[in-house]
């Protein structure tokens, strides 16, 4: 049987030289390769409360949504700075190259939820740890992070599990 690693595509040298682009569009457009996906990713989660799905801009969005409709528990985006009309919390994070900012509306996690963390791709680890310290910011507790694709030797899974977060992936891939 297919996993859920055979229906990610890789792109050579985008967006630019050097980088092999884990594509998971095929997987999300293949019917039970995306179901495979959001099955795999609660598994971790049966029996354990969660209070809120919090997906990670753009992929984490497709992810989180349909986790959190299985868990019957409410989702929260985080995005990119500028794009969520109300009352905001922002935190900066380091980029291959430069400087982004993510933004968490201010009151969509209560103090003392428990927050299930969603996202495609773990690399650096920089895009989760800044979600992480908006959620906690807010008095949200994290129960774990929940990834499709880890890239080990990028370092995000340790830098996540130093600031003592659960990491979950479904698949690893070597190099960047
Ligand atoms: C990608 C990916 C993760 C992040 C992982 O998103 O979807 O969110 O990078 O990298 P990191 O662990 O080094 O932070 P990207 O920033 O390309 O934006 P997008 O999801 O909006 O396309
Ligand atoms: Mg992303």
């Amino acid at each position: 049987m297919k996993q859920v690693q055979d229906y990610i595509r890789t792109i050579v040298d985008f967006p630019h030289e050097g980088i092999m682009f884990r594509d998971v569009t095929t997987l999300f457009a293949d019917p039970r390769g995306f179901r495979m996906a959001i099955d795999q990713m609660l598994h971790p989660y049966a029996g354990i409360a969660i209070d809120k799905v919090v997906g990670l801009e753009a992929r984490g969005f497709i992810l989180g949504g349909a986790i959190a409709h299985q868990l019957s528990v409410g989702f929260v985006p985080i995005r990119k700075k500028g794009k969520l009309p109300g009352k905001t919390i922002a935190q900066d994070y380091t980029l291959e190259y430069g400087e982004a900012t993510v933004e968490i509306h201010d009151d969509a996690i209560q103090p003392g939820e428990r927050v299930l963390v969603v996202d495609d791709l773990l690399a650096t680890g920089g895009t989760a740890e800044a979600g992480i310290k908006l959620i906690e910011k807010l008095g949200g507790k994290i129960v774990s992070c929940a990834f499709i694709i880890d890239l080990p030797e990028l370092g995000g899974r340790k830098r996540l599990e130093a600031m003592g977060m659960e990491v979950h992936a479904l698949c690893a891939f070597d190099g960047m």
